[in-house]
């Protein structure tokens, strides 16, 4: 009769438990890159209409940055874009670039400023002076111009922090900068897929793209910035529900992308690295996430890198690592501005 030690029966029992820990962290792993390694499945967007109309793509805050890498790329797998912006300037001569690169493509712009929603203009008053004088936007109006596209796609990608400085304390700010970048980073993105969301039904297979930020999770210093992109954020959830409650996901495929740091865009143009995408290779692995029905994703795989490390820190770490770095980035804006 073979005879079991206690100690050999404990090791077995502690080899089984090690080995059942490390398939299941691998398996984990592959599952959280899983999405950065398949293919792109836009294509299924690029459809013509049922009277053989080209499919359009609407990228807004498309000048520059983020916006205009994701032009480029719309335009090179097969789509006509509209670029919607504030300068009808600068934006012409990007349509030049654009129409040279792509002659087979075609371009439209849409000037509307995004600061511009009609809640924040309502706050004009004395104590505001400084908010836009410009009327209110009218949503109407941008649909009106889009009339006639089979439009296919609208990607949300306008946002940003305000103007300098940027890091800057709540109570510092005032209410008419606070209240126009809640209008740019929330409402007019609000507005506007509510204005073009049938559009996108009617044309479906469609694509909505919300471009959000890892700030989302509430950072110190910016905090108008990170709370209107969580707003963002839960409208992307929302919606995605409601197209499943109305049995439409599969025509609208509601896509939300959170974005780490991409380097190239207006106001940061150092080299690209590990931890810093270019606009290009990011604006590649946002439309990389399409056709996949994934909701919520983190756009680029370092990305999702720093974020693992992120929620392996336990959360007093965490943030003592994030006030360190906002307090890093506050002086770093306080030196360029003295330097300017
Ligand atoms: N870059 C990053 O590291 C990073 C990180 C996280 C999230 N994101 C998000 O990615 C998106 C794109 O950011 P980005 O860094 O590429 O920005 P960017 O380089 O500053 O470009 C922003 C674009 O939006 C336009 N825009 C700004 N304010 C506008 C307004 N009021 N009305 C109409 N258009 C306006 C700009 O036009 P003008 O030329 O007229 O200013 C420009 O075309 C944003 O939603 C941002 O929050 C970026």
């Amino acid at each position: 009769m073979v005879t079991t030690s206690p100690i050999s029966f404990a090791s077995s029992l502690f080899n089984a438990i090690g080995l059942y820990t490390t398939i299941s962290i691998l398996t984990r792993l592959f599952l959280l890159f899983k999405p950065y390694i398949s293919s792109s499945k836009l294509s299924r967007y690029a459809h013509l209409s049922l009277s053989g109309e080209p499919p359009w793509a609407m990228v807004t805050g498309a000048s520059d940055g983020i916006g205009y890498a994701l032009v480029e790329e719309l335009a090179s797998q097969g789509f006509n874009v509209v670029l919607h912006g504030r300068n009808l300037e600068k934006h012409s001569k990007k349509v030049v670039e654009l129409q040279f690169s792509f002659p087979e493509r075609s371009f439209k712009v849409i000037v509307a400023d995004a600061n511009n929603v009609a809640c924040a203009n309502c706050l004009k008053t004395d104590r505001n002076k400084g908010l836009s004088e410009e009327a209110p936007l009218d949503f109407e109006e941008i649909k009106k111009a889009l009339d006639g596209l089979h439009l296919t796609v609208l990607i949300n990608s306008v946002g940003g922090n305000i103007v300098a400085p940027i890091f800057v304390s709540l109570k510092d700010k005032t209410e008419a900068k606070l209240t126009e970048n809640v209008s740019l980073n929330a409402l007019f993105p609000l507005h506007l897929t509510r204005t073009l969301l049938p559009a996108l039904v009617r044309n479906g297979s469609s694509l909505l793209i919300n471009v959000s930020t890892m700030a989302d999770q509430g950072l110190p210093l910016i905090a108008s910035y990170s709370a209107s992109k969580q707003f963002l954020l839960i409208l992307t959830s929302s919606l995605r529900l409601e197209m499943m409650l109305e049995g439409r996901a599969d025509d609208v495929e509601i896509l939300g992308i959170r974005t780490g740091r991409v380097t190239g865009v207006a106001g940061y143009k150092e080299p690209p690295s590990f931890f810093e995408p270019d606009t290009k290779t990011f604006a590649k692995a946002t439309l990389a996430h399409a056709g996949h029905g994934r909701g919520v994703v983190i756009g680029y795989w370092t990305h999702m890198l720093q974020y693992l490390v992120g929620s392996l820190m336990p959360p007093w770490v965490a943030d003592r690592v994030m006030i360190s770095i906002m307090r890093q980035n506050e002086e770093w804006e306080l030196k360029t501005r003295k330097e300017a």
